[in-house]
């Protein structure tokens, strides 16, 4: 049960986090930038009174980092819950003084969010004005964009696909380029780019493309409260990944997941803006106070960006 008293809880950690990372802007140490919200993640879930899970973090336990998948965090004395982390979401950002670094988490009842391998994920979203059926990650790029502009009573090319920017994209990209569509091209942050198809201001029609699988996860959550479509498939190159895969319980490598495999019930994403981005603004200092914004989605409640206010220390 994730009731607003918890969900503001988990508000006030990535706002935090945002902060811890916010010393690191600009000063070309993604490690440290990283390092620095994890710390701080970590021992506030700590402080939590919750049973937490953590099902996607920075690692494996065998690398003994912070906030590895598989921790158990929180104090015991509370609801059951598992949680994502992402404690810097756009490392180069933040390292680089770039719009868009972001301090993320995903939160919902055990069981119900979806343990991803730390591998590649194939990964498509849409607004929650198209029809599930409509888009696929098994039609060709030209039916689902067919498809758009059909039911958006448009051409395709007024539609707009965001994608990072990457040279494996290459055929997406040059596919696009023939059905003269415009192209939002990303730097990084995924997570961000996906989520640019919830509102119209954006004016991004579909998001496509591979990025990190855990991304992914943590897209779809924040996804599902906007009763947007996605669908994932994660890829694996070497056999490290699909033994590691297997291990996790994942059966079929090539199995494209639904939103509702993903993530099942009520749930919440926080993502506190770092740097400004597109989604929030990034941290702020006045009057010996820091000042964050946080996208929060809550399933069963509502979406809101919260303003928080942190005294500097
Ligand atoms: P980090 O913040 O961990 O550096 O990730 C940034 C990111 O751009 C993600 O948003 C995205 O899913 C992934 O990296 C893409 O990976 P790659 O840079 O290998 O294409």
């Amino acid at each position: 049960m994730i009731n607003k008293n918890l969900r503001d809880q988990f508000i006030e950690i990535t706002s935090k986090a945002a902060v811890a990372s916010y010393k690191f802007i600009g000063k070309k140490n993604k490690i440290a930038a990283d390092k620095a919200a994890v710390d701080v993640m970590r021992s506030e879930i700590n402080k939590l009174n919750i049973a937490a899970k953590i099902v996607i973090g920075e690692g494996e336990l065998d690398n003994a980092p912070m906030l590895y998948t598989g921790e158990k965090l929180g104090t015991g004395n509370g609801p059951s819950l598992d949680i994502a982390v992402d404690p810097v979401e756009g490392t180069n950002f933040v390292a680089n003084n770039l719009p868009g670094g972001l301090s993320v988490l995903a939160v919902a009842d055990r069981g119900n969010l979806f343990n991803a391998p730390e591998t590649y994920m194939e990964k498509i979203a849409v607004g929650n004005e198209i029809p599930k059926e409509a888009i696929d990650l098994d039609n060709t790029i030209e039916k689902n964009l067919n498809n758009l502009a059909e039911i958006k009573n448009t051409n395709i090319s007024s539609l707009t696909a965001c994608l990072l920017q990457r040279p494996r994209h290459k055929k997406i990209v040059d596919e696009l380029k023939r059905l003269k569509v415009n192209i939002k091209f990303i730097s990084d942050g995924d997570i961000s780019g996906a989520l640019l198809v919830t509102n119209k201001k954006y004016n991004v029609d579909i998001f496509l493309g591979i990025g990190g699988g855990p991304e992914g996860v943590l897209a779809a959550c924040a996804l599902d409260s906007y009763n947007c479509h996605f669908q994932g498939r994660f890829l694996f190159k070497t056999d490290q990944d699909i033994s590691r895969a297997r291990k996790m319980g994942i059966k079929d490598l090539n199995k494209k997941y639904e939103l509702n495999e993903i993530i099942k019930g009520d749930s919440i994403f926080c993502a506190s803006g770092i740097t400004d981005g597109d989604l929030v603004k990034g941290v702020k200092i006045k009057d010996n106070t820091y000042y964050t914004e946080t996208l929060v989605t809550h399933k069963n409640l509502s979406n809101n960006i919260i303003i928080n206010k942190l005294p500097c220390s």
